[in-house]
């Protein structure tokens, strides 16, 4: 069970984006962006709206809204993780009309916005319910609202070995953290569908999104502790990780592609 307060919650993910930011960057092309690009793709954005980007990280959806609102259009874009906005900012040096911005999901306050945008962040905030509906109230009757999350074992390629690595060396089986058990209530298109619905959206269409990704143990070792996983290792001597990493290493020996599995939803605010 998760004895931490929300604040210290927020702290320690924002904290494990910063230190793995290096390596978030470089599975920026390999799975960020073509995620990115496909929410945006389903989802796009038209000439001239103005766009919120929640939990934007290195800007994999924000670049492709700015591209497609263009100059009389705006994106503004907000994440907490310096290390991921700096990374976002040197790639969209070309993109005057997309603005990142250090700051929380939770108090951000700019609008009104045609559409907001948010690929896997939902789940990171404390309150996903509460703070969502909140965000999505910063969009215009009748505006647009696209949430990309995991499906079912989305991850499990790189994940499962990890926990089961954990478990092994240390005899502990790994406590779900609350992003966890946030991502478990939007993880099949009929979940991702009802949430958005229970917003208070209209118009909901989910979409699969398949990717994947050539991964060796050693790449997808640098997935992980460029990703929030790395909280795992937080409490753990080095010793220890060393030891997780190797057991990782062994389990993942023969695993040569990461299946990435997502789900792009979509809703319309209700006309004024
Ligand atoms: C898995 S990353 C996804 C980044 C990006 N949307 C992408 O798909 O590449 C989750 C992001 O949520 C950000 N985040 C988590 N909690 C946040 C909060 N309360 N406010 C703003 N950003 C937050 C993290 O810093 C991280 O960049």
């Amino acid at each position: 069970m998760d004895t931490m307060t929300d604040s210290q919650a927020t702290a320690q993910t924002i904290d494990a984006f910063d230190q793995g930011g290096a390596l978030f960057a470089a599975w920026t092309p390999l799975l960020w962006d073509p995620i990115g690009a496909a929410t945006v793709a389903l989802a796009p954005p038209k000439p001239g709206e103005h766009v919120l980007d929640v939990c934007c990280g290195t800007g994999s959806s924000a670049i492709p809204a700015a591209h497609a609102v263009g100059p009389t259009g705006s994106v503004d874009a907000i994440d907490l993780s310096t290390a991921l906005l700096d990374h976002g900012r040197s790639r969209a040096r070309s993109l005057p009309n997309l603005r990142f911005h250090h700051a929380d999901a939770t108090e951000w306050t700019g609008g009104p916005y045609d559409r907001l945008q948010c690929v896997f962040g939902v789940f990171f905030l404390p309150d996903m319910d509460a703070d969502t509906r909140r965000l999505v109230g910063l969009v215009r009757p009748g505006g647009a609202v696209t949430v990309t999350t995991w499906r079912e074992g989305g991850v499990q390629d790189v994940v499962g070995p990890f926990f089961q690595a954990i478990a092994d060396v240390t005899g502990v089986a790994v406590q779900p953290r609350q992003s966890h058990n946030a991502a478990a209530r939007v993880d099949s298109a009929e979940k991702v569908a009802a949430w958005l619905e229970s917003l208070g959206l209209r118009d909901v269409t989910v979409h699969p999104v398949d990717h994947d990704a050539p991964v060796t143990p050693e790449s997808a070792w640098q997935f992980l502790m460029g990703s929030a996983a790395r909280v795992f290792l937080a409490d753990k001597d080095p010793a220890t990780v060393t030891a997780i990493r190797d057991r990782y290493t062994e389990l993942m020996a023969t695993t040569t592609t990461f299946h990435a599995r997502a789900l792009v939803g979509t809703g319309t605010t209700p006309s004024a």
